[in-house]
């Protein structure tokens, strides 16, 4: 008696020094032979996923029931990244060649082409979007610079921009997960980040190296998170996804850009990064799923499933993952 009450006081003070956090991963789809890379969480109820074979998935029943569409006469695209502005319109970015980019107003059912580019060497990563409808999509550098287009009619009409940004060798971008860019209406500023044979930041006008790992094609940063003064970006080598090395780069934005990496950095190398509260994070890649709860500085794994996209509602708190195979899941974080 004596020995379990003794192990049960230890068994409660173990689990108050733990993580608060009682967290569970519950799939809702899985088994399609679609590498989902897109998603995007509209309100609790509401979500959309795109990926490879012309694949995009929606539910707005908050997953209970998903319906799958292919996007007809583009079966063997790849839609590595969508952005959804209501269960009605959303905007599907097909990576190459030719570079195209879809939009549909009818909840998916017909699609609408608003962008092309068959430039040779086009390949898109990743669009973000501001909730009044203005956003950027960024490609790999074509002759040695960035590529950026913006829109300002949620994706209806795009514009390149003047390319100011020069990339070194071997500097490209990853269209892991679609968010590598982030705009926003507080910062007049997009932030994004490359990787490969170097890995840097690009933001306001300058540009600064990151403490990510670099040197061959599959290392460098896959995703950026934006809260505040506060950015979070994930990456690694995907082809070492189980390394923790320089896999995490911590960035305060106020005034004076500075960088910190973490105490305790994610299990492996990340795809994708989202805030679910002020210094609560989500980061996953494919060896697993990671969280903080204190701004980055310190994660713990909750699953070694593979992910390639974590993304918090929109309007609300609810937070999905998806990646290969068809597979969607909805993360519940006490
Ligand atoms: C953790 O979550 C599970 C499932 O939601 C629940 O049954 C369990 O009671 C929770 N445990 C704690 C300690 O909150
Ligand atoms: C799965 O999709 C890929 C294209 O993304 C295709 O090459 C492959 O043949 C498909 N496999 C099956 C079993 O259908
Ligand atoms: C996850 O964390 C636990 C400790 O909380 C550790 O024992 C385990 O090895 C970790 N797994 C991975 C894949 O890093």
């Amino acid at each position: 008696m004596k020995h379990f009450t003794l192990t049960f006081v230890l068994f409660i003070f173990l689990c108050q020094i733990s993580f608060a956090q009682n967290s569970s991963i519950i799939i809702l789809d899985s088994g399609k032979n679609v590498s989902i890379r897109g998603l995007s969480v509209v309100n609790d109820k509401v979500f959309w996923c795109s990926g490879s074979s012309g694949a995009v998935a929606k539910s707005i029943d908050g997953g209970k029931t998903i319906s799958w569409f292919t996007v007809a006469g583009y079966e063997k695209r790849d839609f590595r990244d969508i952005e959804a502005f209501d269960e009605h319109n959303a905007i599907i970015m097909g990576i190459a060649e030719p570079a195209i980019m879809l939009k549909t107003s009818d909840g998916g059912k017909t699609w609408k082409k608003v962008f092309e580019d068959s430039t040779k060497g086009m390949f898109l990563d990743a669009m973000s979007f501001d909730r009044k409808g203005n956003g950027m999509v960024i490609g790999d550098p074509i002759d040695g610079k960035v590529y950026l287009a913006y829109t300002n009619d949620f994706g209806s009409s795009w514009h390149k921009n003047d390319q100011i940004f020069e990339t070194q060798k071997g500097e490209s971008f990853f269209a892991s997960s679609g968010t590598n860019i982030f705009v926003s209406q507080r910062s007049k500023y997009p932030l994004f980040a490359s990787g490969g044979f170097v890995s840097r930041l690009f933001y306001k006008n300058k540009i600064y190296p990151l403490a990510l790992m670099k040197g061959i094609e599959s290392t460098g940063a896959n995703s950026i998170a934006v809260i505040g003064n506060k950015a979070t970006i994930v990456g690694g080598n995907f082809a070492s996804d189980k390394s923790k090395d320089s896999n995490c780069v911590l960035v305060n934005l106020k005034n004076k850009v500075t960088f910190s990496v973490p105490k305790t950095p994610p299990s492996g190398y990340r795809s994708c990064v989202v805030y679910y509260k002020k210094r609560r994070l989500v980061t996953c890649g494919t060896s697993g799923v990671d969280i903080s709860e204190d701004g980055g500085k310190n994660w713990k794994n909750i699953s070694t499933q593979s992910f390639h996209v974590v993304q918090k509602s929109k309007h609300g708190r609810t937070l999905y993952l998806a990646g290969s195979k068809g597979k969607i899941a909805r993360i519940y974080i006490d």
